[in-house]
């Protein structure tokens, strides 16, 4: 048995929402992730970057939002349970950051999360949750968690090479 995963990464189209949806769901019950309405997900599918395996079928994702001033944030990001652990988040999120660094010539993207060492192997550095208001005013301050937010504020600054 090998441990090996073929995948490839792309762009998002709309014909993934569903499995998307689908991926993100999984993680919702223990609190990893909020929900994402389909709907939502539709809006925004420009932001999205899906891995997808040899039979075409849809195995994680992963968002850059544009907030503009060239702030990104890293959303819902999600592998199929049955493959984490096999380096899918990791190059999910390579791409992103490439993305960020073909948009902008100075970007910072962050992200919100539990699984900081996760983010800090691949150079992210904890931040004050406050550097972002921009992500306060556009979710936090809507969420039923904002009491009791557990994630930490990752960030890295990346540059156009
Ligand atoms: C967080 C998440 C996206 C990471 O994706 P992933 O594909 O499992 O990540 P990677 O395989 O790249 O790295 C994850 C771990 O596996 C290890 N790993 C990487 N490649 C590996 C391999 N080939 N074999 C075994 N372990 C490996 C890494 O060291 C890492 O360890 P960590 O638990 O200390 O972070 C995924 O676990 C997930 O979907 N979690 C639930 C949702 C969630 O928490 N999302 C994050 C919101 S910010």
């Amino acid at each position: 048995m090998t441990n090996e995963t073929a995948y490839t990464l792309r762009d998002a189209t709309p014909e993934d929402v569903t499995a998307i949806h689908e991926i993100v769901t999984e993680y919702v019950p223990e609190g990893l992730l909020l929900p994402r309405p389909v709907e939502d997900i539709l809006q925004r599918i420009g932001n999205f970057m899906v891995a997808e395996n040899e039979e075409g079928k849809v195995i994680a994702c992963a968002a850059l939002r544009d907030f503009g001033n060239s702030l990104y944030e890293i959303r819902s990001l999600a592998v199929r349970k049955a493959l984490i652990a096999k380096g899918i988040g990791t190059a999910l999120i390579k791409a992103l950051i490439v993305r960020a660094k073909n948009k902008a010539d100075h970007a910072r993207v962050f992200a919100l999360t539990y699984r900081v060492p996760f983010f800090t192997r691949m150079g992210f550095e904890i931040v004050d949750k406050q550097s972002f208001p921009e992500k306060i005013w556009a979710d936090c301050r809507f969420c039923k968690n904002r009491e009791q937010c557990g994630e930490t504020a990752v960030a890295m600054e990346v540059s156009k090479e």
